[in-house]
Formats: C-alpha cells, structure tokens, sequence
C-alpha cells in the first residue's frame, strides 16, 4: 500500500467508526513547557482533563487525526533502520467515549484486516507500585488469539506526560516485522486514566502524584513510516515510499547512514521552515541550525554541489505539498532560509574543521568552543572528529553550553556599571532608577501591542520574541506578510486608545495550569514554573484588554505608558514580523 493509501485509510477506517477527522497540529505547540509537538494528543490534552468539551468542538467523543511530529530524542539513532526525527503520526482518540476492549479490537481489525499484516507479538503494562498489572487487555488480546503477549514495566508502556505535566497512562504496543524479519514497534495504544502533577521525568523519579482522571480516554499513536515499512515490506524507513524519492537525488557513493541522515534532516528543517522556525542559537531555532549544518558539512566535505541538497529539499516540498499545503505556499521562504543558513556556515566551516583536524583530543569544553567560534554544532564535531572526540556525551556538551550562558548574562551585568544592575529579566534590563521607569513603560507597551496586534491581524499572532532597551521596544511575532500601512495604522489607534482610556495594570499568582484555564497569552519558547503571574490590562468587571502571562514589573495604568509609535515593520524570517516601537 502507498502512504497516500494509507494515510486515507486510517481516516477512513476510524471515521465509520464515529472518529471525528481532526487536521494536524503545528509542530509548535501552545504548550510553552515542550519545543516541538511530539505526539498526536499533544493538541487534544484539554479534552482528557476535561478543560474543553469534545461534543462542542468535535461532535463526538473520538476524533481521528494524522500528526505532524519531531523527536529530537532519537536525533543520534537516525541511520539506522527505523528511527527518523520528523515523522507522521497516525491517531485515534477518545474522551470519555471508549476504553480498552473497543480501543485493541479497533487497532487488531485494522492491522489484520485493512492491511492485512500479521502481528508480531504486543505488550501490557506489568504493574508498578502505584498502578496494577493490566489484566484486562492481556485478556481481550488472548481473545483475539494473539499469542506472543509481553509484560513491560514503566519505561516502555507507560505513556507521558508530556511537557510539566498532564494526562498519562499505561500502554499496550503493537510490534510488526519487517522485511529483514526484525521486530518493530509500530503503534502504541495508551489508556489515559491519570493525570500526572509533574513532569515524565518527576514521574520516572517518584517525585509526581498520579491523579485519577474523571473520565477516562485512549490515545493511540502509530508511526506512518514504520507502518509504511511493513506493509510495503522494505527492510527499513528509509525504502518505503516516504523517503525514496528524498534519497534519490543524493550520490550512491555516499554511505548509507549519511544519506539516511542527510534525507531526514532536510525533511524535519523543511517542515520546521514552513512554520516560520529561523535558524538561531536558542529552542527551536537551535535544533533547526543544527540539523541543517549536519548537514552542511557533508555536502562541503564531499565537495558536491549546492543543487544536491536543494534538490533534496525540493522533492519533500513535491511529495509532501499535497498533504501538507503550507510547504508549497512557503516554498520560497524555505529555500531563502536554507542558503541564507547555509552561506552563514559556510563564512567559519572550513576553519573550524581545520581546527577540528589540529586537535588531538575534544572533550566538551573544546567542543563548545568550536561550536561557540566556529560554528559547528555538537552532531559535527561527533561526525567529523570521530575516534578524538569519544570522551564526551551529548549532556556534556549541554552543560558546558549552559554555563556559557550562564556566565554571558553574568558580563551583560558587569557592562551596566559594575554596580550590578537593578533589574535584568533578559528581556529587559535597567542600571538605574531613571532606565527602570522607561523600559517598565515599554514593557506595558509591548503588552498593549501584542493586544492590538492580534485585534487588528487575528489570533495567530503568536510572540516570538521581545526584547526592550531603554531607547524602545522590539516585538517579534508569527505573521505571514508585512502589514499595510492601514493595518499600522489601526493598530496604533488601538494601542493609544488604550493609553488614554487609563486602564489599570493587575497580576494575580496562580498555578500553571490554572493560568492556562484562563486563556492566558504565553510565551511558547519559555519555560514557565508551576506558579505563575499574569498580568491583566483592563477595567474590572470588564472582559480584559490583555492577559498574559509575565513576570514583570509593569506601570500600574496604561495613562503612565504615554503615546506609542510604531517606528519599523519588517520582516525577520519565514511568517516572523518584527515592530520597533517608541514611548513619547
Ligand atoms: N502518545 C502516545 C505516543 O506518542 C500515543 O499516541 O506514543
């Protein structure tokens, strides 16, 4: 079966099983705790705390979707024959509508009898203190004559939470063969029945409490690539109909793991680009440069030619444009961004490689200095330096980034005067009093603006960034185009409407979660603690003008802001837009 079969036919098959067809979500989530979305019930998270109504938004219990989704974890497995970075995942879910009996049976039916594949063997979940052995789906498993029945403990088939916490449960997983006859985890089916108060990593410690969710639901994820790889019996991902034509245009000479590498990499980067991501030193941004300049570097090692590696690029936007329209609307933008990360690269490569050959021996500390001077991310070094650079792991590396930033926001300090400053929150710092009166002002203004912005242009304008010096405010936001100047003009009547109608400026603290209850803006590249401040601009009693979470300091009424001009409008990068704005 193609992929494009059986993409609709998982629609198909949990549609006449009352599924509602939910399209994917961004890969960026509104989560603020998590980078990337990366796994189908990321977006439906509301639904199984009971925060949001299923009937109201989907007219049913059980929604069906096909995921666009990115794990970094596997980021060092891929080469091999089944791990990817970006990957499709397949979805069925509930709320409340079915449990176990109905959720196994619907993914044995369509296993065996929509394609037609035999199972291998599957796995229930053992028990662990605080939750019992899973009898019940060892049960209904035997009753559809599967045999080879395995028990696993936390680690494996006990699912989430993702980000700081959130539902979970333990899974059942479905394991098919493929051509070369190894077993291989293709779908697993999570019965959501807690929601855990802290983060997997809390959980994993004992540190978190399992909460029993009032209503129960089921999660199920399915990898589209390994599933493809069953069904269309190739020996690995990187053979099914999803990848062949990305690898095609690249060199036979080249060994098979780089160009595995090299077709996943451009096919996460392009997917990343068309949702506006930039290459940059910090989330998203960061993972993106550094799967690009992997890549980077075997193209300028293997001195071949810039159109190899655009050709890449162009056959995702080609095989994957139909499903996913947002690759052909910004194909420009994609391969902008590309050259653009690329000619960046290539100003430092060649002599960071140079100096990568003069060392005899990397451990971290050379290592993130060679990416701090040079350039060169972590994955390059471990690819280029091979044997001289073993001493050190991936979480090495990460410390000594850590520390430099650490120690980098410790000198922007000392430059204001060495009296230390009196405020700095990295998005706005102040030396003194008089500094401290006018980035507060701005602050609020930045505020007022987001407020605005997403009046005049619509709510997907999401902030991407903020950064305020005593001179004005810089605000960088999703939107796909550069506003026309009625649109600036709109929205400054707006902003100084709300200037004069001297609005009060409150917070409250309140738990995370409550805060996201509330509908409170967020910041999606931060993390947030699980006590929150939001920050409410508008008359009591009333709706809001804005509510947003932030740590301050902000005016105590808008009149103290004064007159805000828009000043620049400009683009940063793929669907980003900056404004620099003044106070009078
Ligand atoms: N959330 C589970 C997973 O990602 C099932 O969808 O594996």
């Amino acid at each position: 079966m193609t992929s494009a079969e059986i993409r609709k036919k998982f629609l198909e098959f949990f549609a006449s099983k009352g599924h509602t067809i939910v399209p994917s979500s961004s890969l960026l989530p509104d989560d603020p705790s998590v980078l990337f979305t990366t796994a189908g019930m990321q977006q439906f998270k509301k639904y199984y705390t009971g925060e949001a109504d299923p009937m109201k938004d989907f007219h049913s219990l059980n929604t069906v979707s096909i995921q666009k989704s990115i794990r970094t974890s596997d980021i060092d497995e891929v080469g091999d024959d089944t791990h990817d970075t970006f990957f499709e995942m397949l979805g069925n879910f509930s709320f409340g509508g079915y449990w176990k009996e109905e959720a196994i049976r619907y993914a044995h039916e369509f296993i065996t009898k929509e394609m037609g594949l035999s199972l291998s063997y599957v796995t229930v979940f053992e028990g662990s203190a605080a939750v019992p052995k899973d009898e019940e789906s060892k049960k209904i498993w035997q009753l559809l004559g599967v045999q080879d029945i395995r028990e696993e403990g936390m680690k494996d088939v006990f699912w989430g939470p993702t980000g700081n916490s959130g539902p979970c449960g333990p899974t059942t997983e479905i394991y098919l063969k493929n051509k070369k006859g190894q077993d291989v985890e293709v779908w697993n089916v999570v019965f959501n029945e807690f929601f855990c108060d802290g983060s997997r990593e809390q959980l994993l410690a004992g540190e978190a409490k399992l909460i029993p969710l009032a209503k129960k639901g089921i999660d199920t994820g399915m990898g589209l690539e390994r599933l493809a790889m069953a069904s269309q019996n190739t020996e690995n991902i990187f053979a099914t109909d999803l990848f062949a034509p990305l690898m095609r245009p690249l060199p036979e000479t080249l060994d098979m793991g780089t160009r595995r590498i090299i077709a996943d990499h451009l096919r996460a980067s392009t997917f990343l680009l068309a949702e506006g991501v930039i290459p940059s030193n910090k989330e998203q941004g960061y993972v993106l440069r550094r799967l690009l300049r992997r890549v980077l570097t075997t193209e300028h090692r293997l001195h071949f030619s810039p159109q190899i590696l655009e050709d890449v690029i162009l056959s995702v936007i080609q095989e994957y444009g139909r499903d996913y329209p947002e690759l052909v609307e910004k194909k420009n933008d994609i391969i902008n961004q590309y050259f653009g990360e690329s000619g960046k690269f290539k100003n430092t490569l060649g002599k960071g490689l140079k100096e990568l050959e003069r060392l005899t021996a990397i451990d971290a500390g050379e290592a993130f200095k060679i990416y701090a001077s040079y350039g060169l991310p972590y994955e390059v070094v471990k690819d280029v330096a091979g044997e001289k650079a073993t001493g050190f792991t991936r979480a090495d590396f990460d410390a000594k980034f850590k520390e430099h930033q650490e120690k980098s926001r410790a000198g922007a300090e000392k430059k204001f005067g060495g009296h230390g400053l009196l405020l700095d929150t990295g998005e706005l710092k102040a030396a003194n009093e008089e500094e401290l009166k006018k980035v507060t002002r701005l602050h609020t203004a930045t505020h007022i603006l987001q407020a605005a912005l997403r009046n005049v242009l619509g709510l997907d304008v999401k902030q991407m960034g903020s950064d305020i010096t005593t001179e004005r405010l810089r605000f960088d936001f999703t939107f796909p185009r550069k506003m026309t100047p009625e649109e600036i003009k709109q929205t400054e009547k707006i902003i100084n409407a709300a200037v004069s109608r001297a609005f009060p400026v409150s917070f409250r603290e309140m738990p995370y979660e409550e805060a996201m209850k509330l509908g409170v803006l967020a910041f999606f590249k931060e993390k947030y603690p699980a006590l929150v401040k939001v920050y409410t601009i508008g008359e009591e009693g009333k709706e809001a003008f804005s509510r947003e979470l932030c740590g301050g300091p902000h005016v105590r009424n808008t009149s103290e802001v004064g007159e805000i001009k828009i000043a620049k409008e400009e683009a940063v990068g793929a669907g980003v837009r900056r404004i620099r704005a003044v106070v009078k």
